[in-house]
């Protein structure tokens, strides 16, 4: 039968994968009450469509970071997309690129930024975990920079690994067959057939719980990348951000894997929006499934927006060409919100074109 939304993919890759893997992915921490409120905020958001505007032509395309993408629809970090589909992470870089958008390799890819860079040109981010050793840090963000990777995002969101409860119970740890590619010479390759979840544990023998905001100067002085600090959810936190020298903020919960009962990222926006003032851009991920989401995020102060899972699930159903997909169908379903709310490009969408449940009434 026709795949016709993001969504299906993932009750097909539930029914490919392994249950480990599935679970992984799949997953929130704990009671996942904010995996289920990524989604359900959404539905909080009406539209205020514009009615008998010429919607004849659409231009979605925008710029991030200086760079000129078909629409404000990116690839979040990952990890092990390997165990996905064999082709992982070259298949997730050649879509993105074919989609003529932005794919953010995870700092735990089963590619390393090298291999990655080789599938082809294309408009790469790398997503940074800082390791206790800052040698191993340094490196690998030389070897990104040498990649032609444009921007480090950093996750601060993770400064011990979420309670995700299936990974306990199924022992989750990297296939054998597979390894932490940006790692393999450093001896950081392999996760531990551990105790409970061998993430968490590679997390906590390896991951610096230390990290400060200090530490986001010192990666200044290391590379000349833009930073994004990926993780912010409060506005204390996006002026923070902004006075250490981020370029960019990435509103996310981490996909509900990290603490559970923060908001929905939807409903933590406009707050971060409004602290950034216009002085760096804000971008968010977290339950983004349709163009209609993309469209609220925007309308909401966000820059442009991130998938996660719709990625790896995707990408287990029909490797590249499933990613494809993907990037399409948001994309047909955004250029459709833009144009039976009257906006033709990006410019054009506006807070009023959309009411919020929390907006007093006019
Ligand atoms: C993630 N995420 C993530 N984030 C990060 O900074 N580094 C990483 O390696 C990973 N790995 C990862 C694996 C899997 C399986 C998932 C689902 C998520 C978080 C990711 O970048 C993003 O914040 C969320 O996935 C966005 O939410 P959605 O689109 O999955 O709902």
């Amino acid at each position: 039968m026709e795949i016709t939304n993001v969504s299906e993919y993932e009750a097909i890759a539930k029914e490919k994968l392994p249950k480990m893997v599935y679970d992984y992915y799949a997953s929130g921490a704990e009671d996942q009450w904010t995996l289920k409120e990524n989604r359900n905020a959404f539905s909080r958001i009406l539209f205020r469509p514009r009615i008998l505007i010429d919607v004849s032509k659409i231009d979605m395309s925008t710029t991030v970071l200086g760079f000129k993408i078909s629409m404000p629809i990116m690839i979040a970090p990952t990890a092990m997309q390997k165990m996905a589909h064999p082709e992982g992470e070259y298949a997730t870089a050649r879509a993105a690129s074919a989609a003529g958008t932005i794919m953010t390799l995870s700092s735990w890819a089963t590619s390393s930024v090298e291999e990655v860079s080789s599938t082809g040109p294309g408009i790469r981010f790398f997503q940074l975990y800082v390791y206790k050793d800052r040698n191993v840090v340094a490196q690998l963000v030389r070897r990104a920079e040498k990649a032609g990777f444009k921007a480090i995002a950093l996750t601060v969101d993770t400064p011990r690994l979420g309670r995700r409860e299936a990974d306990i119970k199924n022992r989750f740890t990297l296939p054998p067959f597979l390894t932490l590619k940006n790692f393999e010479g450093l001896d950081l390759g392999k996760m531990d057939e551990a105790a409970d979840s061998g993430l968490a544990s590679y997390v906590a023998g390896q991951i610096d719980r230390t990290l400060s905001w200090q530490d986001v100067k010192w990666l200044q002085t290391i590379t000349k990348l833009p930073i994004l600090v990926k993780g912010v959810l409060t506005a204390e936190d996006t002026r923070i951000a902004v006075q250490s020298g981020a370029a960019g903020i990435i509103v996310s919960n981490h996909g509900a894997r990290q603490l559970d009962y923060v908001p929905a990222t939807i409903m933590a926006l406009e707050e971060v929006v409004k602290a950034a003032r216009g002085e760096v851009p804000v971008f968010l991920d977290g339950g983004v499934r349709r163009g209609t989401d993309v469209f609220k995020a925007l309308a909401l102060g966000a820059s442009g927006i991130f998938i996660g899972r719709p990625v790896v699930f995707s990408l287990a159903a029909e490797g590249e060409a499933g990613v494809r997909k993907v990037l399409q169908m948001l994309r047909d379903e955004f250029e459709l919100t833009m144009a039976l709310s009257g906006c033709r490009s990006i410019q054009e969408i506006t807070r009023n074109h959309i009411v919020a449940d929390w907006d007093t009434p006019r």
